[in-house]
């Protein structure tokens, strides 16, 4: 009787997993169309119409189906989804000639994966420039029913940043790659959930200015947050921005930082908070301040002069009306360049007790030294003097096919040049541009050191968001100047954070580890879409030989094209 039990409360736990995770199904079409994010009208890539796309939302252990269907008419499409780590599905990930081959106008091409983790992410374009065209949206990502997350809270928020240029990105992209190089400059807007407020004055002087404020229209009217008093609220928030880096805060609240990149942090309270690109957060706001007032919410720019500005939303304490301005005006963002400020905020980011620790030894340790470069004359971005230039083959087909000559390998370096001075600009500015792909052993750990250096010009050296595909890593560390080997010692191995996104800052390192667990081939790379475009990543690739048979179209394409027509592959 006992064991018959036994027998039928298995069955039923079974079932109710089975019966628990879900497929979610979704058809999308992505397509240019007009729109009008900050008043101004443009065209950007939109799905089914909607700008940001749609927003996913699914539980832990569910499957994700995604039925992409390229309605561009001359151009190739790819959606990676940012934060998954596509274990099983390498061919999943979104990234053209990586992952996959680039979807032609008017076909199809089926995502399919599980969504293993609770947590804020996001998905966006991975081809070309198509991000910064508009082409994203948010993936959330809830406990599993039964579990609970590890803090309290009465109702969420989501808040997709972005920024945006005027400018299209095939104008961006032309100057990027000419000589003269011409920068494409600041961004004109930050958008909130796909709108902002071009040209508005508001946030630094209230009332005045207001003129070209249009906060009524519907395109570009702050956000609205509606809250009751005495609440406590869970902000989403995510950046997916082409260039800028932000700083969000809300006037009279602190706010309680308990997510980074889908993994709980331990939580501390903040003023203000920091956002890179391709970073993602969780906060937790008490709406305990005077209810007949509503407060601003504002984003603005960090690390590079600001020369746009700051987006807002309202936190509207019900029942006032949501058009009611608030009384103080919009919190002002940090000075662009106290980097102190942002080191400080970085350095509190640690995991919350529970997280997985890192191994205690790395057996690999990679070293990336990031420098600005040129090539014949064109401005690039180079780590380790190569600037990445993607092959016509999706590295997964030709690896996983042993196909000759479909990219350069090589071997990742373990340390810098002894003689690089990264606080100066580059004596031997000339670089090289390669197909490169680190292959790295399966099941190995892995320590990368990022070191930034002076770019071209003297005494400049930029904020680089480095962002990891088909993982999350530790954040051992940060530093200034060079890193050296005595720097080890001081890693974090207690509590470091685990995040798919951290940042290097201005002369600085960052050292990160992770286990190369995941067979598949990962871009691993800045997250500055200018910089991307001009070199700025390196692909990691391994335990290529254990992926499952490649979907054929997504390595239709390229070298595994003609083998596939000439005799198949295996
Ligand atoms: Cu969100 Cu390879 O990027
Ligand atoms: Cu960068």
């Amino acid at each position: 009787m006992g064991s018959l039990l036994y027998v039928s409360c298995i069955i039923s736990l079974l079932l109710q997993a089975g019966l628990a995770s879900k497929t979610r199904n979704f058809k999308w079409e992505v397509g240019y169309m007009y729109a009008s994010p900050d008043c101004e009208e443009k065209i950007l890539l939109g799905i089914n119409g909607q700008f940001p796309g749609p927003t996913i939302r699914a539980k832990a252990g569910d499957t994700i189906h995604v039925e992409l269907k390229n309605a561009l008419h001359t151009e190739g499409v790819v959606i990676h989804w940012h934060g998954i780590r596509q274990y099983g599905t390498p061919w999943a990930d979104g990234t053209a000639s990586i992952s996959q081959c680039a979807i032609n106008p008017e076909e199809t091409y089926v995502y399919r994966f599980q969504v293993d983790k609770a947590g804020t992410y996001f998905y966006h374009g991975h081809y070309g420039m198509q991000r910064a065209a508009g082409l994203y949206g948010s993936l959330i990502v809830e406990v599993a029913d039964g579990e609970e997350e590890p803090f309290h809270y009465d109702g969420e928020f989501n808040l997709l940043l972005s920024d945006w240029y005027h400018q299209s990105i095939y104008d961006q992209m032309v100057g990027l790659s000419s000589k003269p190089f011409r920068w494409i400059g600041e961004p004109q807007s930050l958008l909130i959930n796909g709108r902002g407020q071009y040209n508005c004055s508001l946030a630094a002087h209230l009332m005045e200015g207001s003129s070209t404020c249009k906060l009524t229209s519907k395109d570009c009217a702050p956000v609205v947050l509606r809250v009751l008093p005495g609440k406590t609220y869970r902000l989403r928030v995510t950046s997916t921005t082409s260039l800028s880096s932000l700083n969000l805060a809300i006037g009279n609240h602190k706010m309680m930082v308990v997510e980074a990149d889908g993994n709980y942090v331990e939580p501390f309270i903040v003023d203000d908070m920091d956002i890179y690109s391709g970073e993602s957060y969780s906060v937790l706001i008490n709406t305990d301040q005077n209810p007949s007032s509503n407060y601003w919410l504002s984003v603005g720019v960090r690390g590079r002069k600001p020369n746009t500005q700051p987006a807002l939303a309202i936190i509207n304490y019900q029942p006032n009306s949501p058009s009611k301005l608030p009384e103080s005006s919009p919190p002002v963002t940090p000075e662009w360049n106290d980097y102190n400020h942002s080191k400080s905020f970085s350095r509190k980011i640690l995991a919350r007790q529970g997280t997985p620790k890192p191994p205690l030894y790395a057996e690999q340790k990679i070293a990336l030294l990031n420098t600005q470069n040129k090539i014949n004359g064109y401005i690039k971005w180079s780590i380790n003097n190569v600037s990445l230039a993607l092959p016509p083959t999706p590295y997964l087909g030709s690896m996983r096919y042993h196909l000759k000559n479909a990219f350069d390998p090589s071997k990742p370096p373990d340390n810098f040049p002894s003689d690089y001075d990264v606080m100066k600009p580059p004596k031997n500015p000339n670089s090289t541009q390669s197909s490169n792909a680190y292959v790295i052993q399966f099941n190995s750990t892995v320590d990368v050191i990022l070191q930034n250096a002076n770019a071209l010009a003297d005494n400049v050296s930029e904020i680089h968001p480095w962002h990891l595909h088909g993982h999350d890593f530790w954040v051992l560390g940060y530093g200034d100047e060079r890193f050296e080997e005595k720097d080890a010692s001081q890693f974090n191995l207690k509590n470091p954070p685990l995040r798919n996104t951290v940042v290097i800052f201005p002369y600085g390192w960052t050292a990160i580890r992770f286990a190369a667990d995941n067979p598949g081939v990962w871009a691993f790379h800045c997250h500055i879409e200018p910089h991307l475009h001009m070199g700025m990543g390196v692909i990691f690739a391994e335990g290529v030989d254990h992926v499952r048979r490649i979907p054929k179209d997504a390595i239709t394409c390229g070298m595994t094209a003609k083998k596939l027509m000439n005799n198949g592959l295996p």
